[in-house]
């Protein structure tokens, strides 16, 4: 079959939507959907999120360094759409959706019961890409649940239902 020219914008999927989740200075939680997210280096291990500056969440991990990856799968789906449309300058999103978290161990940030994996991240660099800031960020510590890990303690991401 030819090939024809496609557009350019987001061309590289699919890619799994995550929900990043941080508390700001005055312990207020808040997260949202993010398209943008990938690992970045293999050792030190990193992966990087792109925010863009418009969004309340923006200030909150320029201000902290810190932040939360909550790996997704479709029993998420309702939270996903919610976090992903509804900004926290108007609302509360955690109480609005009756999120229950775990406190990460490492950083000041809530993690999402219902996320199979929360990885909690540290933010060592950012970088002005265009529309997004990609937050370049060290893990810190990946909570998965028991059921998900290999003997190696890898992921074993074929038994998480991605979206
Ligand atoms: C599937 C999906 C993927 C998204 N990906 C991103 C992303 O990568 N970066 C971003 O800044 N916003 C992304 N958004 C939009 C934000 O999640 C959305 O604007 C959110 O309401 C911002 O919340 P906040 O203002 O509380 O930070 C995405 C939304 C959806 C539904």
């Amino acid at each position: 079959m030819r090939k024809k020219e496609a557009k350019k914008r987001s061309c590289l999927k699919p890619t799994p939507s995550v929900i990043v989740s941080m508390r700001d200075k005055n312990g207020k939680n808040n997260a949202l959907t993010v398209g943008y997210c990938c690992n970045c280096s293999f050792d030190p291990p990193m992966i990087m999120v792109g925010i863009t500056p418009t969004r309340y969440s923006y200030h909150i991990v320029n201000e902290t360094n810190a932040f939360v990856v909550n790996l997704t799968t479709k029993e998420n789906q309702a939270l996903i759409d919610y976090m992903g449309s509804v900004s926290g300058r108007d609302k509360d999103k955690f109480k609005e959706m009756n999120v229950e978290i775990e406190e990460a161990i490492n950083i000041d940030a809530p993690m999402i019961k219902d996320c199979p994996v929360n990885i909690e991240c540290l933010v060592v660099d950012s970088v002005h890409t265009g529309s997004h800031v990609m937050f370049i960020a060290k893990v810190l510590y990946v909570h998965a649940r028991e059921d998900l890990l290999k003997e190696d303690g890898s992921i074993d991401n074929s038994k998480i239902r991605f979206l």
